[in-house]
């Protein structure tokens, strides 16, 4: 294209655009309207491309116009997406406060469970105290059951010291009669002698003059019988529980009725209890200015007239009409009838067969 003709087009372009709107074209000025009649086919020839033109920007501008739109659509849609983005951020960031939330909460719980177990520790601990606690108290109850049985002994001990110091009532006292008290048994009055044999003597038997019988039963020579103070026998009982309380001696002194006395002295003389018979359990040493009738009798028991402990076919006490430590009826019988005759007499054979007029027997605890 030459000069000429761009500078025709640069002049005519406002023109061709006016003509081209229809809306544009009523309102042309009349010298336009001229213009273009002036122009006819020539100016066809030459606005036609620029028409083209004009169309194609326009097809161009409705394609950008549907693009617009398009971008528009997918922008909201972008928009759209956004927002449910946003939401599912939210409800990300929900999700992940509920799940620290949680984690929070199981921290707190391992924590409680730590606490818990801290605790158990410790009531394991406390249980275990209680458990030692519980062992040392029964210790202690054994202890005091030991105690018990310990306190049960020497109360027992005691009984027998008390007995001890009973029998030895009659240390230091004068000649006459005092109240024992034993332990388990009402008290009873002896007498205590320090004429015959020197102090403290417990006198178990007397024969004086015959007023008192000794033909009795075996009650009554368990119990004793008669006064202390003239002719009495103190009772098998009470002679066991004096020499089975500690050891004692035995003195034995004897007048027949020509005015002769004699003595036996035994260092350890004890008798066994009811069960036992009272049998003699031991007599010790002889001393004496006779001879010892009694050895034959270690280990005899007691018999009565209504009680036959005797190796005799018949019964010794009632023949004799007395109580004693009977063998074969032999040896000795300080308990016979009181008789100055030749019958069923007092009687200590190894001294002499004559009948005796008087006898006494003491006890005393042998440390005396
Ligand atoms: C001894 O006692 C018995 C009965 O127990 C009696 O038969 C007897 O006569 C008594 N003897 C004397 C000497 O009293
Ligand atoms: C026998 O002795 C006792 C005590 O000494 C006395 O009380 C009694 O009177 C005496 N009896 C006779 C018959 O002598
Ligand atoms: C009598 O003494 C014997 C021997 O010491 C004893 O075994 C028995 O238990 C005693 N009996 C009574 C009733 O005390």
């Amino acid at each position: 294209m030459n000069l000429f003709l761009k500078q025709l087009l640069i002049l005519l372009l406002p023109l061709v655009i006016k003509a081209t709107d229809s809306v544009t074209y009523n309102t042309c000025s009349k010298a336009s309207r001229e213009n273009d009649a002036k122009c006819g086919s020539y100016c066809y020839q030459v606005v036609k491309p620029l028409l083209d033109y004009a169309r194609s920007i326009k097809s161009k501008e409705e394609q950008f116009e549907a693009l617009q739109n398009t971008i528009r659509t997918q922008e909201a849609n972008l928009d759209s997406l956004r927002e449910t983005i946003s939401q599912k951020d939210f409800q990300l960031k929900q999700q992940v406060e509920l799940s620290s939330s949680y984690k929070k909460n199981i921290e707190f719980r391992g924590n409680q469970v730590h606490f818990k177990d801290l605790l158990i520790a410790e009531l394991l601990a406390k249980m275990n105290d209680k458990d030692e606690e519980l062992k040392s108290l029964r210790t202690q109850h054994k202890d005091n059951e030991l105690i018990i049985d310990n306190t049960k002994q020497l109360d027992l001990k005691l009984s027998v010291c008390k007995a001890m110091s009973i029998v030895s009532i009659c240390q230091g006292k004068r000649e006459g009669v005092y109240v024992i008290r034993v332990p388990d048994m009402e008290p009873f009055s002896v007498y205590c002698d320090t004429q015959s044999a020197g102090c403290g003597w417990i006198v178990i038997q007397r024969r004086i003059n015959g007023t008192l019988s000794f033909n009795r039963s075996w009650q009554e020579y368990k119990n004793g019988f008669g006064d202390p103070q003239g002719e009495h026998f103190l009772g098998l009982e009470k002679i066991h529980l004096l020499t089975h309380s500690q050891p004692h001696e035995l003195y034995i002194y004897m007048v027949d009725f020509e005015g002769d006395g004699s003595y036996a002295h035994y260092s350890n003389f004890a008798i066994g209890n009811e069960s036992e018979a009272y049998a003699i359990k031991m007599i010790g040493d002889f001393t004496g200015n006779t001879v010892d009738s009694l050895k034959h009798h270690i280990g005899i028991k007691f018999s009565t007239p209504d009680m036959d402990n005797d190796f005799n076919d018949g019964n010794c006490g009632t023949s004799f009409e007395a109580g004693w430590w009977f063998i074969d009826c032999g040896y000795c019988n300080l308990n016979g009838l009181y008789t100055s005759e030749n019958r069923n007499k007092i009687v200590w054979n190894s001294w002499h067969t004559k009948p005796l007029r008087y006898t006494q027997m003491m006890i005393r605890p042998k440390s005396v």
